[in-house]
């Protein structure tokens, strides 16, 4: 890794002039539809206001958004028929909050872990409910798996292991064979759900951007500051809580709008879970079909999620080799993404040209891209993967993008968060960039909703550009109605 130099090179401050300049230009462009929404906030666009939520709040899934968020944007964008899309499904935020609207919805999700999220939220739903709720709280109070017995090995991936002090690992490995031996498949998947659910409270590490960090009592030396994430809560009484949350919301005294529902099944919409990668799935769905569609992609930002996820990928049995294939077939938005082989022949040839030419003549990428080559050869640039990760991940989402807009009807919304990132000092501006590849597909850009105050840049990126402001935006895009 190389040090980021605190001033840049004569040609590499002109090349980032010229960034600006082109950045600006696009700017102006849509300067009449890019205006900050005070209606929004960080908390609303992040999962942060689930935790008021019913259901939602049961895995605590930090790169979602809130139904809360879904909720307004159905109410702003006028969406009220059937079915609703989202390609990166993650907790499913989107799909089941549309469920609540009366609406069907299909998500498509490649992380298992996000994938059992849903599975799950979803038997739940076709469940009796009180039943379950009983079923729940009465497996809790028996408290099985605090008695003697045999135990499930955790299945350690690499990075997983010594994740758990000793105690805990035991109960957590003597609960998971006692929910093995539940006969009701729902009851059954609904209990290793709540282990799920708990692993990073009950564990030595910390869901922190790009990696687990590990607490220093964990006895594994990362990081260069020791790192102590608090009280670490016993896997007895994360368990319970846990299992009383699910089943408090499942409880009908207490289920507010869902109750609604109960008394009107027919009202709740259907929900369909595809899995896998939205870049070989979205290709496949029907033309002209979908609403609307509400998503969140992962960002350009270098988050893994397999790594983020690895201790609940690791419970699913998700192995080491099939973790290395995920991270390569999971959007670019890592350095260690390599160009993804044969992507083209999924789609539709003309398609796959026309989004191609929409990400190469895009100006500021291609000033960006170009830029971030030189301090790549320079050996200036923090990492060498940045470049191909920049490229790539633009790449897929134009693909994304324009089989959004061939699976949507005319009229129809899509609705997209996304935050704009800065590396090596060019201020990437994805939403701008991404809204110019969705008019090339056949999109009209209503508005850029701008968060109202956008997040300073990493402590990296400090030294050499001062405090700028990165927007977090959410773009409405409505396919047009004449092709
Ligand atoms: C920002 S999260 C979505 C969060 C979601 N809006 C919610 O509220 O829970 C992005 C999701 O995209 C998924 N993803 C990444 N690459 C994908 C791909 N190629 N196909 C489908 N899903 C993918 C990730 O696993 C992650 O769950």
């Amino acid at each position: 890794m190389t040090a980021i130099p605190v001033e840049a090179s004569a040609s590499q401050a002109q090349a980032l002039a010229a960034i600006r300049r082109a950045d600006d230009g696009l700017r102006d462009r849509f300067a009449d539809r890019l205006a900050v929404n005070h209606d929004l906030d960080r908390s609303l666009v992040s999962f942060q206001a689930n935790k008021a939520e019913q259901r939602h709040r049961w895995c605590k899934y930090k790169e979602g958004f809130s139904a809360e968020l879904v909720r307004y944007v159905l109410k702003k964008t006028g969406l009220a028929s059937s079915p609703i899309l989202d390609p990166f499904a993650g907790s499913g935020t989107a799909l089941f909050t549309a469920r609540e609207a009366g609406l069907d919805a299909v998500g498509i999700e490649l992380l298992d872990s996000s994938a059992e999220i849903i599975e799950v939220r979803n038997a739940v739903a076709g469940a009796d409910q009180r039943q379950l709720a009983g079923a729940l709280a009465a497996f809790r109070d028996r408290r099985s798996w605090c008695q003697a017995g045999k135990q499930l090995p955790f299945p350690h991936l690499r990075i997983t292991a010594g994740a758990f002090p000793k105690e805990t690992e035991q109960r957590l490995g003597r609960y998971l064979w006692e929910t093995g031996r539940v006969e009701d498949p729902v009851l059954s998947r609904v209990l290793r759900f709540a282990a799920l659910c708990v692993l990073e409270p009950i564990s030595y590490t910390r869901k922190d951007g790009q990696y687990l960090r590990w607490d220093q009592r964990s006895g594994r030396g990362l990081g260069k500051k020791a790192f102590d994430k608090g009280r670490i809560e016993t896997f007895d009484e994360a368990i319970a809580a846990k299992l009383s949350e699910i089943a408090s919301d499942l409880d009908e005294k207490q289920r507010g709008c869902l109750r609604r529902l109960r008394d009107q099944p027919e009202r709740a919409g259907r929900i369909e879970l595809l899995r896998g990668s939205c870049l070989e799935i979205l290709p496949t769905l029907p033309a002209n079909h979908f609403s609307g569609l509400i998503t969140s992609p992962p960002y350009c930002n270098r988050y893994d999620y397999t790594r983020t996820y690895a201790l609940e990928l690791a419970m699913l049995g998700v192995g080491e080799e099939a973790i290395r294939k995920l991270r390569q077939t999971m959007l670019s938005c890592t350095v260690e993404n390599r160009e993804k082989q044969g992507l083209d022949q999924h789609f539709d040839r003309r398609r796959y040209a026309a989004a191609t030419r929409a990400v190469e003549s895009q100006g500021v990428l291609s000033l960006i891209l170009k830029y971030l080559d030189g301090c790549r050869r320079d050996k200036t640039i923090n990492h060498a993967g940045i470049p191909r990760m920049v490229r790539n991940y633009f790449a897929e989402m134009a693909l994304v993008i324009f089989e959004s807009a061939r699976a949507l009807k005319p009229g129809a919304p899509l609705v997209m968060v996304n935050d704009n990132v800065r590396y090596q000092g060019a201020h990437v501006p994805v939403d701008l960039i991404l809204s110019d590849f969705a008019e090339q597909a056949g999109f009209e850009v209503e508005a850029i909703w701008v968060l109202p105050r956008g997040k300073g840049n990493s402590s990296q990126q400090m030294g050499l550009h001062g405090r700028e402001e990165i927007r977090k935006c959410v773009y409405v895009w409505r396919k047009a109605n004449v092709r």
